[in-house]
């Protein structure tokens, strides 16, 4: 794994730093959204926040506006409510515990932070690693099974070399659609992209396709910051920038008040 990865590793921005900081930011906007689209906010993300303390003395608002594009709006908040999290501990969490303890931040994100910042000993485990180990196991896992067997496989002192060989292998080869003509763990997988239903469906970790964009809450919600962003969206035109009804358009702007993405004024909403 080590050997296959060393010469394959692409070169992504977060790959040349062992800032906790700038790992933190890049696994966040790496959960669900795709490396190309990740690559020019996470390098203007950090041109503005290159400390968490820096982030932290900025609003909300103002990282929502960078998050612009990135989706999923709720990872913008965690990830400023984290930054604000270690300005008060005085420091950036170096263990799994303290990692855990900041907001948004689960047992794949604090193991990515421990194995790509600190080079710690850790197996992380994404979609991408569980659905490798589902298939070499050729068993749907458990969360608890797939975290022991990565925890097991995972070699002593090459943290950091080990967890982004997989991934990237993950990334490359073992994708939903495999290629296993090239895989270099072939050899110990049961399942080898046979005939036999993909055991990596609907085990522990892996994850479902993201659902249709166009004529989602998701699509309307995004518009709604957008037009946020420029300035405050009025009452009166929320349902034409929602591009919904206003029955709609209004329960759409209440819900991303009451998750603290909005704020309401006399006339509207805006960024927080
Ligand atoms: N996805 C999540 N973490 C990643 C990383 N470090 N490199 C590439 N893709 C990733």
């Amino acid at each position: 794994m080590l050997a296959w990865g060393e010469p394959r590793l692409r070169d992504l921005p977060w790959r040349r730093t062992r800032d906790p900081w700038a790992i933190l930011v890049s696994e966040v906007m790496l959960q669900q959204t795709q490396v190309p689209r990740v690559i020019p906010k996470y390098l203007a993300f950090l041109e503005a926040f290159p400390t968490p303390q820096a982030c932290a003395a900025s609003s909300l608002g103002d990282v929502l506006r960078l998050w612009q594009g990135l989706g999923y709006p709720r990872r913008a908040r965690n990830l400023h409510a984290a930054a604000t999290a270690v300005g008060e501990r005085g420091g950036f969490p170096d263990t799994l515990v303290d990692l855990l303890a900041l907001p948004g931040v689960g047992p794949y994100t604090a193991r990515a932070v421990l194995a790509f910042a600190y080079e710690i000993d850790a197996a992380a485990v994404d979609t991408n690693i569980a659905r490798i180990y589902a298939r070499v196991a050729g068993r749907t896992l458990r969360a608890r099974e797939v975290q022991a067997i990565a925890d097991r496989h995972a070699p002593r002192g090459e943290s950091w070399a080990w967890n982004q060989s997989i991934m990237e292998l993950g990334a490359i080869v073992c994708r939903p659609a495999p290629a296993c003509e090239v895989c270099p763990v072939r050899a110990w997988c049961t399942w080898q992209g046979s005939d036999a239903v993909d055991p990596a469906i609907g085990s522990a970790g892996v994850s479902v396709a993201q659902a249709r964009f166009d004529g989602s809450d998701r699509q309307a919600r995004g518009a709604l910051l957008r037009a946020a962003g420029a300035g405050v969206v009025r009452s009166t035109d929320l349902a034409a920038v929602a591009g919904r009804d206003e029955v709609q358009a209004r329960r759409l702007a209440d819900a991303l008040v009451a998750e603290g993405l909005l704020v309401g004024t006399d006339t509207g909403y805006r960024l927080p």
